[in-house]
């Protein structure tokens, strides 16, 4: 259960960080700094992957000769836990912004839950980065090429594999989930809303689908940053706020740049005071994000509330001196708490690029604005659509679209819109981390639901051992994972059980006569669980024993499974389970009346009877069960 928590949280959390580190790059003035997937994406799997390239068509939607070119989407299987005939379901992985292997070997929720669903992990790379390149060296030579780089085609490159792959595998009838942090989590939330019939649900971390336009306000995510700072000392975030000014005077003295370059112990000479500026910035905003409770490496080494230690070293030092040492002896934490770092390398970070994805995502579509006001920590700056535009026609020849995200995945109102249509779909928040802000943070409806820690909650992120603190949080994560796993569960067992009656229909409808019956097929408990109520509709089944215990045998695996994960269940499911349980019994009374019905007005069709009789037993058994697992959970008349 720890490890539940800690997984879902180091997922969003390091995604989101890459996030930051990219979006940071387009908002910011100074030199690009090197993106934290170059630095980590050699990190190892906690289990092996194979990889496979897929032939993925260039452009889905237009019919132009070009659009058919194809070219190599890389992706990774691992199928060590999957019980593909027992119904176990494809976990899909969004990929984000960046070379897939990172994501695998960081995404540890995933993997974790792997085992409890017998499920097959894939990890898709996103088009544009990693080794799926469209044009190979050249993909990010222009507009020409970078345009077939965008969310929805990125969109039905998931759909299509995944399509292949289920027929490749022939496991047309697994469920699949898709899961994603930060960008990729808004992909895993967007394909679930616009591939409903591929994915049957989503897990979305920290993803911000809300950061666009008027949705959210523009300076949420630095006044986040500020608020955690200011919680830990009102000086602390005093000398943070005063330290850019002194920055900016101490550069405009003539031999400024050497000043700074030595107040810094860079290891060359600055060419720019922008790269002193981001440094001190990716400190302040990175350590807000992975401010956790424990000693971790998460980015960089760092100790236990990080934000509270860098407050220290900044309130222990002496009052009056200059805000600027302060702010960098506070950022110097960040960069050297192995205490091992000689000097400190502010520039010469380099995209192997050239130019950078994210940045084109940034200039067409991924719009998202973002202030700082005068009551963050951060030099107040504000956003204007006109001179972002003009930036972005120099630097890619585009213009960007700032409203076309909120036109195909929608934003506005999303309560209201997503309570309508949509089902089954987790967002995980973490509130002090900033980016939450433009998370969907309240349950939508009893399948969309949002999982939200408070800032004292936060838990223990990377320390599995000291899993305690977690605890609370950990629950409100179990919880929803429960009902979710219940769900998927019975979603996931059902096509499998289905499955093996098709089969055996087969060889069952040679010595079964067609029933003629007019009675229309009762109502079933299809409606409260598709799972089970596959176990009602073998009419040819019955006379073989056989058929029948194998269905027994299916149907009391997936009670067990399911009682299973009920013994981690808290009042929350009870209640889920006394409604599902009085539906169970309303469907019954009224699969009663259909088959008295049936009796009846058709005496002469004896076949028909005789398969409602039996059904009518089937379903008399169905509900006791149901009944005595309500009454476990709980539940009273
Ligand atoms: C792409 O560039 C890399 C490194 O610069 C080089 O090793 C590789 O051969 C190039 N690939 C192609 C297809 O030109
Ligand atoms: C499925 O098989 C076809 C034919 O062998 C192959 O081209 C395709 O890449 C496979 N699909 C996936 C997702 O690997
Ligand atoms: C890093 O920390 C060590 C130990 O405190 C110190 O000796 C060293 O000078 C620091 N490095 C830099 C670049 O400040
Ligand atoms: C921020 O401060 C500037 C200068 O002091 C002022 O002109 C501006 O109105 C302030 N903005 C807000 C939102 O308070
Ligand atoms: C949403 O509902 C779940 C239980 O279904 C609960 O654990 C969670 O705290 C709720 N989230 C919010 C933001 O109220």
């Amino acid at each position: 259960m720890a490890s539940f928590s800690s997984y879902i949280f180091l997922i969003m959390l390091f995604i989101i960080s890459v996030g930051v580190s990219e979006i940071k790059s387009i908002y910011l003035p100074g030199t690009y700094q090197s993106s934290l997937l170059v630095k980590k994406h050699d990190e190892k799997t906690k289990i092996p992957f194979k990889t496979h390239y897929f032939p993925q068509i260039l452009d889905h939607f237009t019919f132009l000769p070009k659009s058919c070119k194809v070219f190599y989407q890389k992706y990774l299987i691992n199928d060590q836990y999957w019980n593909k005939d027992g119904g176990g379901p494809i976990f899909v992985y969004t990929g984000n912004e960046g070379n897939i292997d990172w994501f695998a070997a960081n995404t540890g929720f995933m993997i974790d839950i792997v085992p409890n669903f017998n499920a097959l992990l894939i990890f898709i790379e996103h088009r544009f980065y990693g080794d799926s390149m469209p044009f190979g060296n050249n993909s990010y030579k222009s507009a020409k090429t970078l345009g077939y780089l965008n969310s929805q085609q990125a969109l039905a490159d998931y759909a299509v594999l995944i399509r292949s792959l289920k027929q490749n595998l022939s496991s047309d009838s697994s469920p699949v989930v898709v899961f994603g942090g930060s960008y990729g989590g808004m992909l895993a939330a967007w394909f679930r809303l616009k591939y409903p019939h591929i994915a049957i649900g989503a897990v979305a971390s920290s993803a911000p689908i809300l950061q666009f336009e008027k949705i959210t306000p523009w300076s949420s995510f630095y006044d986040a940053v500020s608020q955690d700072f200011k919680d830990a000392s009102l000086n602390c975030y005093k000398v943070i706020k005063g330290s850019w000014a002194e920055l900016d005077a101490l550069s405009r003295h003539d031999d400024g740049l050497i000043k700074v370059s030595k107040l810094f112990r860079t290891c060359k000479a600055l060419q720019s005071v922008f790269s002193a500026r981001d440094w001190l910035w990716e400190a302040f905003v990175y350590t807000a994000m992975v401010n956790y409770p424990t000693e971790a490496n998460f980015m960089m080494p760092l100790p236990a509330y990080p934000v509270k230690e860098m407050c220290k070293i900044i309130d222990g030092l002496p009052k009056g001196g200059s805000k600027l040492s302060k702010a960098f002896a506070a950022a110097s934490l960040y960069y050297n708490y192995t205490q091992t770092e000689k000097c400190f390398n502010l520039e010469g970070g380099t995209d192997s690029h050239g130019l950078h994805g994210w940045d084109w995502q940034a200039c067409t579509e991924m719009v998202m604005p973002m202030t700082c006001s005068n009551e963050s920590m951060f030099p107040p700056s504000s956003f204007s659509y006109k001179e972002f535009s003009k930036d972005c026609k120099k630097q890619f020849g585009v213009k960007p679209r700032p409203h076309w995200i909120t036109t195909e995945f929608g934003g506005y109102r999303i309560e209201q819109v997503l309570k309508r249509f949509g089902s089954n779909m987790i967002f995980s928040n973490g509130m002090q981390d900033p980016w939450s802000r433009g998370g969907v943070l309240k349950n939508i409806s009893s399948s969309i639901v949002a999982l939200v820690t408070q800032k004292d909650l936060t838990p223990n992120l990377l320390s599995k051992q000291k899993g305690n603190m977690a605890r609370q949080s950990g629950n409100c994560l179990r919880c929803c994972l429960v009902i979710f796993a219940v769900v998927s569960a019975l979603c996931v067992s059902g096509p499998a059980i289905y499955w093996k009656f098709k089969k055996l229909k087969v060889k069952a409808a040679q010595s079964c006569m067609p029933c003629k019956c007019d009675c229309s097929p009762p109502l079933s408990l299809l409606e409260v669980a598709p799972g089970l109520a596959n176990l009602t509709i073998t009419d040819c089944g019955k006379d073989d024993p056989d058929l029948k215990e194998e269905m027994e045998k299916q149907f009391v695996d997936l009670l067990s499974e399911e009682l299973k994960l009920q013994e981690a269940v808290d009042k929350e499911h009870a209640h889920h389970m006394n409604i599902t349980f009085v539906e169970a019994r309303r469907l019954a009374t009224e699969y009663q009346k259909e088959a008295e019905k049936c009796i009846a007005t058709t005496e002469t069709c004896e076949v028909g009877r005789e398969r409602a009789v039996v059904l009518y037993a089937k379903e008399m058994k169905l509900t006791n069960l149901w009944e005595r697992r309500a009454r476990q959970a709980g539940w009273k008349d």
